[in-house]
């Protein structure tokens, strides 16, 4: 096939991009996100400082413009993401201990609701782990409201919307480390114990300082052994010329050679649309040109 949704499609996958809806009337943009991709990702509009900005009060009108353009369109939409330390409202930055508890239970449940029927993938939880080598938790008010907080996060979401899948989401947990040890026993203790969890993604911020990993295919089928499905979800790869399409092409073969690595998504079209401050980490350029690193995924897939 001659598109990136396609040629996915034709191998029991989805090629995704992250999607910001202020960009939509950009014609550019509009056509490349219609004609190349067959799942979207909001890329702000679902977190929480997003949709709740006042306690109890919920805005979907962004989010919803994005999903209502997917089904229109036909594509998957992955929802990113309900609980997060993260782009927090003021409101909930300021709350701790039950009364966090009971508003992270309750933005899961109204979000999830919300959406209930139109998510194919649900990144539940994101960025719950620390960085180097102590497996550890992250920090953070959620944490601190008590160990149990992603596991209830989960069981929300799958009472609020049973037909999504549930997806751990996190960084730096490409390849095998203490990280990716910690989030691998999580999953594991989750299916030992019942806990409802479909999917984990891996990011995938590629950059000279953390890159693609040797073991990254290596990675991703010890957690598909474990049950779930494994998706790449937020991937972009700084560089330009053969090296960054050899690294994307590597990419699309290490998912494809795993059989539960159902989709791929990039964050972001164009350079320009990335969130990285400097760089050109992604498939088209600022015109939105076809790059060697769309080529080599397009082949590769
Ligand atoms: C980023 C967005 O791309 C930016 O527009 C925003 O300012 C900050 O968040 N990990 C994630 C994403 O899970 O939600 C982040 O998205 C990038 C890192």
């Amino acid at each position: 096939a001659t598109t990136l949704g396609a040629s996915a499609a034709e191998q029991g996958r989805y090629f995704g991009t992250a999607v910001a809806a202020y960009k939509l009337s950009d014609t550019t943009y509009a056509n490349l996100l219609r004609t190349e991709f067959n799942s979207v990702t909001p890329e702000n509009e679902m977190k929480w400082d997003a949709t709740e900005p006042s306690q109890g009060t919920f805005s979907y009108g962004s989010a919803d413009q994005i999903v209502n353009l997917a089904k229109s369109q036909g594509k998957k939409v992955r929802g990113h993401a309900l609980a997060w330390h993260s782009q927090q409202p003021p409101w909930a930055q300021s709350l701790s201990g039950t009364a966090l508890r009971n508003a992270m239970v309750n933005h899961v449940t109204q979000v999830a609701t919300h959406y209930k029927g139109q998510i194919d993938s649900w990144d539940v939880v994101n960025e719950a782990f620390a960085d180097g080598g102590s497996g550890a938790r992250r920090d953070s008010n959620l944490q601190r409201t008590g160990n149990d907080w992603i596991e209830v996060a989960f069981r929300a979401a799958r009472a609020a919307d049973p037909a999504a899948k549930l997806c751990y989401n996190d960084y730096n947990t490409d390849g095998q480390n203490a990280k990716s040890n910690a989030v691998y026993a999580m999953v594991q203790d989750f299916k030992a114990r019942g806990v409802p969890i479909d999917c984990v993604g891996f990011q995938s911020h590629f950059n000279a300082q953390s890159p693609l990993p040797a073991d990254y295919q290596a990675n991703l089928q010890r957690f598909a052994n474990l049950g779930v499905d494994v998706q790449i979800t937020e991937l972009d790869i700084e560089g330009s010329g053969t090296a960054q399409a050899n690294s994307y092409a590597a990419v699309v073969r290490a998912c494809l050679a795993v059989t539960r690595c159902n989709g791929i998504t990039v964050w972001g079209i164009r350079d320009s649309d990335s969130w990285r401050a400097s760089g050109t980490p992604l498939l088209f350029d600022g015109s939105g040109n076809k790059k060697p690193a769309y080529t080599a995924t397009l082949t590769a897939l």
